[in-house]
């Protein structure tokens, strides 16, 4: 039974504390952060400024399967002997209860990953795990916890958040039903003010169903983002109601700030609303104050104000500069709810001739789209995990992420505004119903003051509403852009469409996209000249890491761009949205392998193969394509690897992407000849494997500026493990993430090796997921034990939150191959500062 232990540091003092943790420029935090020296995660997210708190809810929790079809399996849940009849009366939710035998887990959590992989057809692009309604008895789950409330917070306004679950939601409080969600990954929350006990023990359960899905992916299933508990004053600011809206003049910002005040109290209330303008270093850089408005008993008023910030430091990819407002309502000098909204200063625009430009300058959006998931954590990914994906993305000069098709967890976008990725963020149920309406309005209201965000996306693929339902599609495509404009004038709406947008929800967007089909942009453009054009999807190129032949048998495709029937290769799409004046950029499908469509095959593939990363993030070959085009540095890179064994005087397809003038290639110090490298394109040589190695030389300005070798190695004889960061924070979050490789008696690394590695993991962290990038590998993500795939695997250790050691070791596993040398690894965690309920 926990008590809530700590405030966040930032509650305390003047609530202007918050500032420190941004003390540095962005853009050198997020280097560092990429460099490990830092520390990671993004507590900004969770500020909450005096006297409103924001209490992570995440740990602690009980968790058991229920069921889907037979009530006494479902804790009894579901018997039609009224249910719902009389308020408080479900026992699950009440003192008594029983839960010592359910399993102890901290959340964010998704129990799909953790289950076996079954070979139904039927589950073939959810990634084989058994959910769904054929699937009761893992479709259903239950998490229970008990909380104190203590009696001071009587009269304050008490909520619990969900940043998302997966998917339907029914939560019970103190024996109270209080409410449902329907959907997957819209955040909500429901006040649970009226039924908790102050000064006691109160009662949380949660019955997660994810019978149903939203996607034709990998969703997960539980719990997979964070949980909340947030206490306010009866006087306090509307949800996600304040919005900072900066507009630049020359060098100098005016600021819209706005806000509502809503009084759930019992007496009519004369309020006032200030806003502190913050920038990075934590210096008051503007302020401003509203006129008093009084605020009835159960109504709302609107506050709104303007500000000046003189010079301000713009957002952009390379200097995400961000500022924050703090927001504090106050009656009579009394500050009585406050919170805290970032915010960036940029320009963004797109132009029907000349594409699309940030800060007045042009620029092309090189963008990947991403479902959610990474290896061994499933859709539960940690903050830090968040940063790790997108330094991959960064490395290869990826600019811009879509979040297909669903929105984000807030800690992604919070990750993006931090980083400088830009993003189209979309809302997965395109339709003006209810439902539809609300999880567009809950995106646009909780991230329009995010400066990553530059498209709003109402939608992806709607086949029927773009076609034989057009007629409703544009009925329900207007409804949809007119509400985004409304709650947000300051960006464009669109839709990822694959077809001619000629007709159905088309009609309303701001911008036009596509998806694939590069037929279509030129002839669009020409009959609508004034129409923005960018590519919401292309691609779809797949590829398995470090494989250079495509084996039906083995379920492999090589690496040499290889592309599925409606798509496009890296080069082709490049070339075309690369090279148009008027086209804005575009969007491939996908920056990471994802669980789920393993598209060309079916079982044993899992996961995709559209990743220009896979699913642990590990490079494969392409992602050096788009380094080189995308990228600003000098780049070059060489493939296959040099281990062909048993396949001497075979013809070997060599590629090498750069941006280098010329390349040459040798193998074994022979010289292959040397090409120019085409602009946009690559250059290949066919040599006949002899073992030994193989060479490439980059030039520029005729001086080998940059070169990349390739030797034989022998059999591996020894493990490493690298750690991306060796120092992180004891708060039971944090991660380091792991590189295991085999290495060969010259210390090399065997880009062919795929041994069985166990890992022994003790101290002061946790093993909590495993993977290696093999889309057919079937091991378990959460046992201590991973097959190296074409060298390479990875093990994810989270902090505890006892700041100490975390020791990890990695020795060979099972009879076959010859010995390894085990490796260890030490990470360091340190006190970290985090409020949790
Ligand atoms: C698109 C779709 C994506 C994914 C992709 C695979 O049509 O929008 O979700 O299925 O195809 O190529």
């Amino acid at each position: 039974m926990s008590k809530i232990t700590r405030r966040d540091v930032i509650c305390s003092g003047l609530g202007l504390s918050a500032s420190s943790l941004i003390a540095r420029s962005a853009w050198a935090r997020t280097t560092a952060l990429l460099a490990g020296s830092e520390e990671a995660g993004s507590p900004e997210a969770r500020v909450a400024v005096a006297p409103r708190e924001k209490l992570l809810f995440d740990f602690g929790w009980k968790f058991q399967f229920g069921h889907g079809s037979d009530p006494t399996r479902d804790l009894g849940f579901g018997t039609g002997q009224g249910d719902f009849a009389k308020t408080g009366d479900f026992k699950f939710a009440k003192a008594g209860f029983d839960d010592s035998k359910w399993r102890a887990l901290n959340l964010p959590h998704d129990w799909a990953v953790e289950l076996p992989f079954v070979r139904d057809e039927e589950l073939n692009s959810h990634g084989f795990k058994p959910l769904g309604r054929r699937y009761p008895e893992t479709s259903v789950g239950w998490y229970r916890r008990e909380f104190e409330i203590p009696a001071v917070d009587l009269g304050r306004r008490i909520s619990v958040e969900f940043d998302g679950a997966f998917r339907s939601v029914l939560v019970f409080v103190n024996g109270c039903f209080i409410g449902r969600n329907d959907n997957g990954y819209a955040p909500f929350q429901f006040d649970l003010t009226d039924f908790l006990s102050y000064g006691a023990k109160n009662y949380i359960v949660m019955r997660v169903d994810a019978s149903f899905g939203d996607g034709w992916f990998y969703e997960g299933a539980g719990i997979y983002r964070h949980l909340w508990l947030t206490k306010t004053d009866a006087l306090h600011l509307g949800n996600w109601d304040s919005t900072v809206r900066a507009t630049l003049d020359d060098n100098s910002a005016k600021l819209a700030l706005g806000t509502v005040v809503e009084n759930q109290g019992k007496q009519e209330e004369n309020a006032k609303v200030s806003w502190q303008i913050l920038d990075e270093s934590g210096k008051t850089v503007a302020t401003a104050e509203s006129a008093a408005q009084s605020v009835a008993v159960d109504g709302s008023a609107t506050f709104t104000v303007t500000a000046n910030l003189a010079n301000p430091a713009l957002w952009s990819v390379d200097e995400p500069h961000l500022y924050s407002a703090i927001v504090t309502v106050v009656t009579d000098g009394k500050k009585r709810d406050a919170e805290q909204v970032n915010f960036g200063v940029r320009s963004v625009k797109f132009d029907a001739d000349k594409g699309f430009f940030l800060n007045g300058k042009s620029l092309k959006i090189q963008g990947t789209c991403n479902h959610q998931d990474h290896a061994g954590v499933g859709a539960a990914v940690p903050d830090r995990m968040q940063w790790f994906r997108l330094g991959v993305l960064k490395e290869m000069g990826c600019n811009a992420v879509r979040t297909s098709h669903n929105m984000p967890t807030p800690e992604w976008v919070e990750a993006c505004d931090r980083m400088g990725m830009m993003m189209m963020c979309e809302t997965r149920q395109m339709s003006s119903n209810p439902e539809g309406m609300a999880q567009l309005e809950t995106m646009v209201k909780r991230y329009r003051n995010s400066p990553s965000i530059i498209i709003w996306s109402i939608g992806n693929e709607e086949w029927l509403l773009q076609s034989a339902m057009a007629e409703q599609g544009a009925k329900i495509g207007a409804a949809m852009v007119q509400r985004c404009h409304e709650l947000d004038p300051t960006r464009v709406v669109s839709a990822a469409v694959n077809g001619d947008n000629k007709q159905g929800v088309s009609d309303a967007f701001d911008i036009i996209g596509f998806n694939y089909g590069l037929n279509l942009p030129d002839g669009y453009h020409k009959l609508n000249p004034a129409r923005p054009i960018y590519g919401s999807e292309t691609s779809s190129a797949i590829s398995t890491r470090g494989e250079y032949i495509t084996n039906p048998l083995r379920n492999t495709v090589n690496a040499y761009d290889s592309v599925v029937r409606w798509g496009e290769t890296a080069e082709e799409w490049w070339k075309f949205y690369g090279t148009r004046e008027w086209a804005a950029g575009g969007f491939a499908w996908t920056g990471f392998d994802y669980r789920g469509e393993p598209t060309p095959y079916g079982w044993p593939s899992i996961n995709s193969q559209f990743g220009i990363v896979d699913m642990c993030g590990f490079p494969k070959d392409t992602f050096y394509y788009y380094k080189a085009w995308w990228g600003r540095e000098p780049s070059l890179h060489l493939f296959p690897h040099w281990n062909f064994e048993g396949r001497e005087g075979d013809e070997i397809p060599v590629w090498v992407y750069s941006n280098m003038e010329e390349v040459e290639l040798l193998m074994n110090g022979k010289t292959q000849g040397k090409q120019k490298v085409p602009h946009l394109g690559h250059v290949e040589w066919k040599v006949r494997y002899e073992p030994g190695s193989i060479e490439a030389r980059g030039f520029k300005g005729g001086k080998v500026t940059l070169t990349e070798k390739h030797e034989t190695t022998g059999p591996a004889v020894a493990i490493r493990l690298t750690a991306d960061r060796t120092e992180i924070n004891a708060d039971g979050e944090d991660l380091a993430v792991v590189k295991v490789e085999a290495l060969d008696k010259e210390g090399r690394a065997v880009p062919t090796a795929n041994n069985l590695i166990g890992f022994h993991v003790s101290g002061a962290g946790v093993l909590i997921g495993v993977g290696n990038g093999d889309p057919n590998c079937q091991e378990s993500d959460k046992e201590p034990r991973r097959s190296l795939y074409n060298g390479l695997a990875q093990v994810i250790l989270q902090a505890t939150k006892r700041s100490g050691e975390i020791r990890i070791e990695a020795v060979k596993e099972g009879w076959d191959g010859p010995e390894l040398t085990p490796a260890k690894l030490t990470i360091t965690t340190k006190a970290g500062l985090r409020s949790e309920v």
